[in-house]
């Protein structure tokens, strides 16, 4: 099947706006692959993007003292959505641009759910002995705008033996609410399985906001089935048995941790995307790959930019390129599943040309001569959750 629509066209019927923040450290490498798709997806799928590159992370903000707030984000406030890289190196003190970008960004343009594939496709290897693609097919849906991450507390008789550290956890009803709606909508676009995960033997007040939240919310969903696992089970459960979950919603320290569990199911960080939404289009989503800067690595080729491009994949999901998506995705897997490793060397190629692979392959499905990723994508369910 040819499933290019207006190949050729020169006027595009649908343009978005993008800003693209290629970040520190292999941010920039794997954004550049990520846009070298885009280029070939726009071509082949009748769409064009505007893109506005924005300097920010440790240089600029070495340079300008300039993070989130300010002028960065006035140009961003008014994108389409934002392509994100990474962020993050040693000149600058840790959690600076954490906190004064990253976090900044998801919490002041409310993205109030930072949505996690754990797919293991066809092809891929994983550390898990046994594990096969039909059973690794689960989506988590991490809060992300509140919990440990608001950064709250204090310190008292700081650096003395007497030193009091107090660390607040926000949790507010709306806020929790707005997620696990979410997470029930793109429930009932898969396998109507709904999984709350959280610790609520223990965090007894937060646990029964988000328990009485979930049970409430599940009445306007009653084709959706629900479940309750513990995050320290969920450390067991997810690596030994993924097929027990379809979505699984959870709070944002405890999304933290479990995703970077999920990512290594997948194959590895390299291979991990997300999609930060804010639900109301009120401000932009941000698209970004699991993985950090990696300083280390940076600019020497041995990143993959498989991650970078299937959040690039939900970026397109999100802006009503469903097709596009999908083609995307099925390209990534293509290439993913002919490499001997999934990092480093091992790639049998440096970062670049794996993004070249990529887009040669993004042409083989858009003309018909690779077939579609089987089963259903989770850029199908994106579209599907956001248009209820
Ligand atoms: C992630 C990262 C971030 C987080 C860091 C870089 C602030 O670990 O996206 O999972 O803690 O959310
Ligand atoms: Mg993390």
């Amino acid at each position: 099947m040819e499933i290019t629509m207006t190949a050729g066209s020169t006027t595009p019927a649908r343009t978005y706006s993008l800003a693209v923040v290629p970040g520190d450290g292999i941010g920039p490498e794997v954004t550049g692959c990520a846009l070298a798709v885009l280029g070939k997806a726009e071509e082949l799928f009748g769409f064009a993007t505007e893109r506005e590159h924005i300097q920010a992370g440790a240089q600029h903000y070495v340079a300008t003292g300039e993070l989130f707030a300010g002028p960065i984000e006035e140009s961003l406030r008014g994108k389409d959505a934002i392509l994100f890289g990474s962020m993050g190196d040693p000149s600058v003190t840790p959690g600076i641009l954490e906190r004064g970008f990253i976090l900044a960004m998801r919490q002041g343009f409310e993205q109030a759910v930072n949505l996690r594939p754990v797919r293991l496709y066809p092809g891929v290897k994983t550390p898990i002995a046994d594990l096969s693609p039909e059973r690794c097919d689960l989506v988590i849906v991490r809060e992300n705008t509140e919990g440990a991450y608001v950064g709250r507390g204090s310190t008292v008789h700081a650096g003395t033996k007497n030193a009091v550290a107090i660390q607040e956890s926000v949790n507010t009803r709306a806020g929790v609410e707005r997620v696990i709606d979410y997470a029930f909508r793109l429930a009932a676009s898969r396998r109507k399985k709904l999984t709350l995960c959280h610790k609520t033997n223990i965090l007894v007040e937060a646990g029964r906001l988000w328990s009485d939240t979930m049970a409430d919310v599940a009445k306007r969903y009653p084709e959706v089935e629900t479940d309750y696992v513990h995050v320290d089970a969920m450390c067991f459960h997810l690596p030994i048995s993924p097929e027990r979950f379809d979505v699984v919603v959870t709070d944002n320290l405890f999304g933290d941790i479990i995703t970077d569990l999920g990512a290594v199911i997948q194959g590895g960080l390299g291979v991990a995307a997300s999609a930060n939404l804010n639900l109301d289009g009120s401000a932009p989503s941000m698209f970004e790959a699991i993985h950090g800067s990696a300083p280390d690595i940076a600019g020497m080729g041995l990143a993959n930019p498989a991650g970078a491009v299937l959040s690039l994949a939900m970026c397109l999901a999100h802006l009503g390129e469903p097709v596009a998506a999908h083609a995307v995705e099925t390209a990534v897997v293509e290439v993913l599943g002919s490499m001997e490793g999934l990092a480093g060397a091992a790639m049998g190629g440096t970062t670049i040309e794996v993004g070249q692979r990529i887009v040669t392959a993004l042409e083989a499905v858009a003309k018909g001569k690779t077939p579609l990723l089987a089963g259903q994508s989770i850029m199908e369910a994106m579209a599907a959750a956001k248009n209820k």
